[in-house]
């Protein structure tokens, strides 16, 4: 993923910047966000981790967003599409490194569509770049709020396995589901 900027109507991803710090931390410190994740980070941590890498280590790989709100672009979330380490259970090809979609919104933010609206955008975008390659979610099968983000999006469930303590429900799309047909 070669974009540093992508529209996704009522928010955009967009790379951190040294603005999004107390929100970020406030973020991965939430009960609510991180039910599912194990559990809140301790704030403590997550400070000494930003001062020692920066906040632009956030979104440093490829396809490592921030998810901002139009028009104030304040922090919302993060949104990440990226390779599955073949050391990670739960893979549907043979060599593993599969596209994995990862979100995550603040409390505030659930239930309005953001998370629909920037996952789409990001398929998009990833579809126009990439060939079509299938792509992952992994998600904690308790967490039905994610599982129905995964299916509103078309993926389909297609195993269970144990990670970190509890079942995980791996669902899978392929990315050529979300190329835009070219104009003739
Ligand atoms: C997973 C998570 C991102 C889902 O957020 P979400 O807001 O429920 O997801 P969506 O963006 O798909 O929004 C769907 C909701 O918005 C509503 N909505 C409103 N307008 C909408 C629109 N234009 N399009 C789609 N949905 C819309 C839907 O009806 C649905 O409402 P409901 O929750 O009452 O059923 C969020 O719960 C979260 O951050 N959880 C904590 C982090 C986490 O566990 N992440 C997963 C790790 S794998």
């Amino acid at each position: 993923m070669t974009a540093l900027h992508i529209d996704a109507g009522e928010v955009v991803l967009r790379k951190a910047r040294e603005a999004d710090r107390e929100a970020l931390i406030a973020h991965v410190t939430d009960a609510d966000v991180r039910a599912h994740l194990g559990g809140p980070q301790p704030r403590a941590g997550v400070e000494r981790d930003l001062d020692e890498a920066g906040i632009a280590a956030v979104t440093a790989a490829p396809g490592a967003y921030l998810i901002a709100v139009k028009p104030t672009g304040d922090f919302v979330g993060t949104m990440s599409l990226t390779r599955r380490g073949v050391h990670h259970p739960g893979h549907v090809t043979p060599d593993g490194e599969e596209l994995e979609l990862a979100y995550t919104l603040s409390r505030s933010a659930w239930g309005r569509g953001l998370a629909f609206a920037a996952a789409s955008a990001l398929l998009r975008r990833a579809a126009a770049e990439l060939p079509a390659e299938p792509v992952i979610i992994v998600t904690q099968s308790a967490n039905a709020r994610s599982l129905n983000l995964a299916r509103r999006l078309g993926f389909t469930p297609a195993m269970t396995f144990e990670e970190y303590g509890c079942q995980q429900t791996l669902a899978v799309v392929n990315l050529g589901e979300f190329a835009v047909p070219q104009a003739p």
